[in-house]
């Protein structure tokens, strides 16, 4: 099964998963977990806006570190430019924040409500160059159908 394939598949099962529901933590807490089992990524979660700071929701795999600033990591740099950061070598990305040494790529999705980021989508990966613009298009319309309802 191609990535392209397994998105397919994946997005009307999240789709339905999120219909109706208003609660965002549970929404993100689905997502994260159906995402990660699909792919078998290495870390997959949400960090939320809570006032001037990214702080840690829903996610899966080992434990990540809780709070990052505005414009700090890939996280906040996802925030900070209101647009998705993939980093083939986080090695290579200047002020990465390394949660665990065995993530060596990453993709950060931004969740927007009315416009506002509201919560970040941060994705690690063991292998190097893991994602790209398959990844980002079929993250950006997960993350479009989590904020309605
Ligand atoms: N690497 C991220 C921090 C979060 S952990 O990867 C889960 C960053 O640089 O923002």
């Amino acid at each position: 099964m191609t990535k392209t394939d397994k998105y397919k598949s994946l997005l009307p099962q999240i789709a339905a998963l999120v219909e109706g529901e208003s609660d965002m933590i549970a929404k993100m807490a689905n997502a994260a977990a159906a995402l990660h089992e699909a792919f078998g990524f290495w870390w997959t979660g949400f960090y939320r806006v809570v006032e001037d700071e990214l702080v840690l929701g829903p996610f899966q795999g080992p434990l990540a570190c809780i709070r990052i600033p505005f414009g700090r990591g890939v996280c906040g740099t996802a925030w900070q430019r209101g647009e998705t950061v993939i980093v083939p070598d986080v090695h290579a990305f200047a002020g990465h924040i390394a949660c665990s040494s065995a993530s060596n790529s990453e993709i950060v999705v931004p969740l927007f409500r009315n416009g506002t980021v509201i919560a970040v989508l941060d994705i690690d990966s063991t292998d190097y160059a893991t994602f790209d613009d398959t990844d980002r298009c079929y993250l950006e319309q997960m993350l479009a159908f989590m904020t309605k309802g």
